[in-house]
């Protein structure tokens, strides 16, 4: 394989700059031509892609988002759409692609392979919603992010002895809710893996009230429900001081963490060592602090579940 390409698909994290870069720079370390393709899959089929050095990912590894720019592609989900991309990358010669995204970027991938042409995906996604690797890159960042917001609303929240509600994204899943609640120590985490109820969380606050507890952290995933419906609730039926913060995009952006530049750059290695030895309809995954080879349709095929352990211990560090 003499020319590759690299997109950044779907929606953007941090850490996607560095996993462009390290494939750009492993690529040419293996005398490789590498194009960069803007804006996603509609990029592709746009034809909006160019030539990329070493240089051009110069200064990129501390940004956040994706110097790309990213898409999500209507027109990419019809065989058309499909065709007329893989006809722009053959045009230019270029016969495999590393593919950074979420699990519906992937699955375009999949889909362009059936084309003929050859990719390895890594997950890029602050969910950390994809099956067969222990982290996505961008996870990391955006559950720091959360942490920060809720520290800071920790302080306000027991200066006036309020319930303070933080509703964090991860899409349909509670990781993001989950691992930024029990670092930032909230007295209640509320995932869409977990069924709740409210009459009880509101029985629960009064009784922690009543033991001389001040103020209370309630962190729910956007994929659990609404926090400003739940603090209404609360609100009337508890009689509590409610506030609701929803940290929303601001998730999403930031300079990446050292964890996600690391397993970026990490992955992307990998991916294109083997999409240059010819492997093609795999994702790079990281378990057991191993880079390893996942099946794509099992990364898209198949449901992340939550820790167990880490919801457990949640419940058990809240009392
Ligand atoms: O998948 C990443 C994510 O940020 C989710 O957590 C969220 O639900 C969604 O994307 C938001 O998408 P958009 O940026 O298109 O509003």
């Amino acid at each position: 394989m003499k020319k590759i390409a690299v997109i950044t698909s779907g929606g953007d994290c941090p850490g996607m700059n560095a996993a462009i870069r390290a494939t750009v720079r492993v690529a040419l370390a293996h005398g490789v031509e590498v194009w960069g393709i803007k804006n996603g899959y509609a990029g592709m089929i746009a034809g909006d892609m160019t030539v990329l050095d070493s240089r051009s990912v110069g200064d990129i590894i501390q940004k956040g988002g994706t110097f790309l720019g990213t898409a999500r592609s209507e027109e990419f989900k019809t065989l058309p759409g499909r065709q007329q991309a893989v006809a722009n990358l053959e045009k230019r010669g270029i016969e495999g692609l590393v593919v950074i995204g979420g699990e519906g970027s992937l699955t375009g991938a999949k889909h362009l392979s059936e084309l003929g042409i050859k990719f390895v995906g890594l997950p890029g996604t602050i969910d950390n919603d994809i099956w067969g690797t222990d982290y996505t890159i961008g996870f990391d960042t955006a559950v720091n992010t959360a942490l920060d917001a809720i520290n800071k609303l920790r302080d306000t929240a027991s200066a006036h002895g309020r319930v303070m509600l933080v509703e964090v994204m991860g899409r349909d899943c509670g990781w993001i809710a989950l691992t930024a609640g029990l670092a930032g120590g909230a007295e209640f985490i509320l995932i869409p893996e977990a069924p709740f109820n409210q009459e009880e969380i509101c029985r629960q606050l009064l009784a922690s009230r009543a033991k001389g507890k001040q103020y209370s952290i309630i962190v729910i995933a956007e994929g659990a429900g609404s926090a400003m419906s739940l603090g209404q609730y609360i609100r009337t039926k508890a009689g509590l001081e409610t506030r609701v913060s929803v940290l929303g995009h601001i998730q999403r952006g930031g300079a990446p963490t050292v964890s996600d530049r690391i397993l970026a750059s990490r992955l992307a290695e990998t991916a294109v060592r083997l999409l240059l030895e010819g492997k093609t309809d795999i994702m790079i995954g990281y378990r057991n602090n191993q880079c390893v080879e996942v099946p794509i349709a099992d990364a898209v095929g198949k449901k992340k579940d939550i820790d167990p352990e880490l919801y457990r211990l949640a419940g058990v560090l809240s009392q």
